[in-house]
């Protein structure tokens, strides 16, 4: 997949400017950083599915109003919102929806889908003439055409795609997916095409049900059950498709903009000093959530073969490959947890020097776009290696001390169990340590002076 630079015109409008919302004189703006971060930040109870927030399970996202707040907090309509790491896109939907300019960069193929299904406007009665048409004529082929459906089936994967298509899928729910997408893919506009894709998409990756023989795919590592019955894929989407759309009829776009790319977070491809705002959540270390796995099972219907996808998740973050990784030099407190971990497992120590190394490289990068006196907020969890644990924020934290960042406070938030989808421990007593520790996760505040010595 080609990695797309980001073009931005350096020019921001401040016409929309609503009188409420006013300029933070610099003297004050790590005081009202530091102010937001000492907030609730939890939002339990608070609904997270308004816009287009909940067209397809993403793992680890988080909830819409905690970018909302900062985002209200510390710009300005107009002004430029990045998230670095923007998986399904909250950040910059919020950015968007709150009239500013919301920019999104992310490495995996369906996550930057979802974003941009999410933030693009799209005609409601084109929808619903689409998706109708869709299902009747991907019923029509069902029942009529199925040899030609068969032999397209026959001829769509390569072998080691179709060894894991055949795993995972049964041979009738496969044909009713490629009756859909068939009919999918025949759509000339983009937008609708998009818009159908990730209906389709969150039938395969969903926590209860789905149409594939995994197991709560959403959620936690697959698991196949071979004596489940899995739903039909055509009723499922026609039933995902109508949410959607109810959610579309009551939206109102905003006043702002949004632009989601492919992209590495290392070398996001945006001009030096030009971003106002930072707000991201990376990926946990030592592979916690490991996104390509789930996904997979939706990419592989979207023309990516197995081993492409292989490939291609040797880039994200917290990845476990470390043959021929440029490690970087760790400071002091990141470097004895590193090491704690290398004495019980020296694999598992590289692992986690390669995730060290890899978010020194992307706060270096969020340092650089930076507009000064700016800040980023980054939300991490721990993990827990070989009984260790990562103390991923206070090691953020000092690397980004390193790099030049001025860390403003770190704040701790709760997960509301029910609603950020966190990989499962079954056996795991629920007040157990680490249970404790995957169900709260840290944000720092980091600021850019304005000065260089200050
Ligand atoms: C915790 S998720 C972000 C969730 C997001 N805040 C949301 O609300 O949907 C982390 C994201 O980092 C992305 N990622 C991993 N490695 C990356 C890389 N090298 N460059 C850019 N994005 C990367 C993953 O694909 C994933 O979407």
């Amino acid at each position: 997949m080609p990695i797309e630079p980001v073009q931005l015109d350096l020019f921001c409008s401040f016409q929309d400017l609503s009188p409420s919302e006013k300029t933070i004189h610099p003297r004050h703006y790590k005081e009202t950083l530091r102010k937001l971060l000492s907030e609730d930040l939890d939002f339990h109870g608070e609904n997270s599915g308004y816009a287009t927030h909940n067209f397809h399970a993403f793992p680890a996202k988080f909830p819409p109003q905690l970018p909302k707040k900062f985002i209200i907090g510390l710009t300005l309509p107009g002004e430029r919102v990045l998230d670095p790491m923007s998986g399904s896109g909250t950040a910059v939907l919020e950015a968007l929806l709150l009239g500013r300019h919301g920019i999104g960069v992310d490495i995996d193929p369906l996550a930057l889908t979802i974003g941009k299904v999410k933030v693009t406007p799209v005609d409601l009665g084109q929808l619903i003439r689409s998706g109708e048409s869709v299902i009747e004529r991907a019923t029509h082929t069902l029942r009529f055409k199925r040899q030609e459906l068969k032999a397209a089936l026959a001829a769509r994967f390569d072998p080691p795609t179709k060894k894991f298509v055949d795993y995972w899928f049964l041979g009738e729910t496969q044909l009713e997916l490629l009756a859909l997408i068939q009919e999918i893919e025949g759509i000339s506009d983009h937008n609708v095409c998009r818009f159908l894709e990730i209906a389709l998409s969150s039938i395969i990756i969903t926590k209860s049900g789905g149409v594939s023989l995994a197991y709560d795919l959403a959620h936690t590592r697959p698991h196949r059950l071979a004596d489940k019955v899995p739903r039909s894929p055509i009723d499922e989407f026609e039933k995902r498709l109508n949410k959607n759309l109810k959610h579309i009829n009551k939206l109102a776009w905003g006043a702002g903009q949004a632009h989601l790319v492919c992209g590495n977070t290392q070398t996001v491809g945006i001009a030096d000093n030009s971003i106002d705002l930072i707000i991201t959540s990376p990926p946990y270390a030592a592979n916690a959530i490991d996104y390509m796995r789930a996904h997979k099972f939706s990419l592989v219907w979207f023309g990516y073969s197995i081993d492409s996808l292989g490939r291609m998740r040797g880039d994200y973050i917290g990845g476990e490959r470390i043959h021929n990784f440029k490690m970087a030099n760790l400071p002091a407190y990141a470097e004895g947890i590193v090491s704690k971990v290398s004495e019980k497992d020296s694999k598992k120590g590289n692992v986690l020097r390669r995730y060290y190394t890899e978010m020194t490289l992307s706060l270096s990068e969020m340092f650089r776009v930076l507009k000064p006196g700016k800040a980023a907020i980054v939300i991490v969890g721990s993990s827990i290696m070989r009984g260790i644990d990562t103390e991923t924020a206070l090691c953020l934290g000092e690397i980004g001390k390193t790099i030049g960042f001025d860390v403003v406070d770190f704040a701790e938030r709760r997960l509301d169990r029910n609603k950020r989808m966190m990989p499962a421990r079954k056996n795991a007593l629920p007040e157990s340590q680490i249970e404790e520790r995957m169900h709260k996760e840290h944000i720092i505040g980091f600021h850019k002076s304005s000065r260089p010595d200050s």
